[in-house]
């Protein structure tokens, strides 16, 4: 088989750029404001920084460095690094199985924020009086198929284009262009959030815990979070981090990427909050806080159309740089180990993921009353990939770095790039050890344990 030269990026902040445009995603502007919502505010940030701090960053930083010492795919990577070993190869390759269920129904979720950027511009919110009408108007939009897989068709064809043009060209050109766009986007509208009048309280609701709804649960919720919205666990990090140059500093990398995608996801969540209180909503909605709230939120501030119309391009614009990752991953292990061509491998998959999306997407309509495990089709997937899937491809990182590739092989490779902060500030790297060798397994487990019971749960009751 002809070699071809495996692309790189063309730079360090074009890798920070494309991971920190995987990490950030629907996961910071729509699941991380209503899951902060609805354990207490400030007391579940805090306790979500100490698990990105104490296992995000750590498990970023083992991902990463898998891909990059071996500047390959998942499988290939695993290969590369045992020797062959089946079992390893066959984690690489429930990482890449991983992609290709997210994007399948992740993109249905992100066909809702590009239609909707319509729908803002339409006028149509100023229509609802209340959540609840628009809530009904959400739903009734999802259950309409052709809206519905329309724009989940739409949206798989804009992540196909930037895949299909290439890692340089393609990725790390759209996510240059498109995170300084996401980032003047959520600051403006933080700046119209703050400055409305009554926004003090959505201030104090984001800064003032609530410690009475810290539980258990809230605490492997925000462990969850932490790992979804860092895009770890499925070889994305391994996949972008395989394009990366030796000569460049992963640890400092790792932490703009983990920085980057905290800050938005705070930042996301002063935005929507200050909006809801200061027009006197709830801020516990759940996963309809964006669909059902905002939009009334919108209509009830002073310019309040133009601000919505840039919320739903800046959930549509996230979405997209973290949905061409997941493809990604999927086309370089094609592209890696079965010798097929980067376009040939975006156009069959990219169709492929399409029509394993249908499902998804009929899971508001044609499939409302179809369910598995008592979840619809939609939730189901979500739940296998996001809370079972994503935490075991995480903990076999740790346990792989830790244990069979041992930090005797895989420290040389992370000080590559990085000697000076070997030099001067060995004891980080001594802490990221104790971490990724004790904290993350063990935490990472305790994760997949509650996935597993609320799955026992689930069946029970079916
Ligand atoms: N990190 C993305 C988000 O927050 C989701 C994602 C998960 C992307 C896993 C790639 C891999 O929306």
């Amino acid at each position: 088989m002809a070699q071809i030269k495996r692309e790189q990026w063309g730079s360090k902040i074009g890798f920070v750029l494309a991971a920190a445009g995987s990490a950030i995603g629907l996961g910071n502007i729509w699941k991380f404001p209503y899951i902060a919502g609805q354990y207490g505010g400030a007391a579940f940030i805090l306790i979500y920084l100490i698990c990105t701090a104490v296992i995000g960053l750590p498990v970023l930083m083992a991902e990463t460095l898998i891909g990059r010492s071996t500047q390959k795919n998942p499988v290939g990577a695993f290969k590369k690094l045992t020797n062959g070993s089946k079992f390893w190869q066959s984690i690489g390759g429930m990482g890449v199985a991983a992609g290709f269920i997210i994007l399948s129904y992740y993109a249905v979720v992100a066909g809702w924020a590009l239609g909707y950027i319509y729908q803002a511009a339409s006028g149509v919110f100023y229509q609802f009086s209340k959540p609840e009408v628009a809530g009904q108007y959400f739903n009734g939009l999802i259950s309409d198929v052709v809206w519905n897989v329309g724009y989940f068709i739409f949206f798989m064809i804009l992540t196909m284009g930037v895949v299909y043009a290439g890692v340089k060209n393609g990725i790390e050109r759209g996510s240059k262009i498109m995170m300084p766009i996401l980032f003047l986007l959520l600051i403006i509208l933080v700046f119209r959030g703050v400055t409305l009048e009554g926004a003090s309280a959505g201030i104090r609701y984001f800064l003032h815990p609530d410690w009475s709804h810290v539980t258990g649960e809230a605490i492997l919720a925000a462990m969850g979070q932490s790992f979804f919205t860092l895009s770890l666990g499925m070889g994305a990090m391994l996949t972008y981090g395989s394009y990366m140059s030796k000569k460049d500093n992963l640890p400092s990398a790792a932490v703009s990427i983990v920085t980057l995608d905290t800050l938005i996801a705070l930042l996301a969540g002063l935005a929507i909050f200050t909006g809801v209180f200061a027009t006197g909503l709830s801020p516990n909605a759940g996963p309809g806080l964006i669909f059902h709230t905002l939009p009334v939120v919108f209509t009830k501030m002073p310019g309040g159309y133009f601000f919505s119309i840039l919320f739903f391009l800046l959930l549509t614009i996230a979405a997209l740089t973290s949905s061409i990752s997941l493809l990604e991953v999927i086309t370089a292990y094609f592209v890696d180990e079965k010798g097929w061509s980067r376009h040939r491998a975006v156009l069959f998959f990219g169709g492929l993921t399409t029509i394993f999306g249908l499902p998804s997407a009929f899971s508001y309509n044609l499939l409302a009353k179809v369910s598995f495990f008592g979840l619809n089709f939609f939730d189901f997937v979500d739940f296998v990939a996001a809370n079972i899937l994503l935490p075991v491809g995480g903990f076999f990182i740790a346990v792989f770095v830790a244990y069979f590739w041992g930090f005797k092989k895989a420290l040389p490779e992370l000080k590559s790039g990085a000697e000076k902060l070997f030099e001067k500030y060995y004891w980080t790297i001594s802490v990221w050890k104790i971490l990724v060798k004790y904290f993350a397994p063990v935490l990472i487990f305790l994760v997949f344990l509650n996935s597993i019971g609320a799955l026992k749960l689930i069946a029970d009751i079916f």
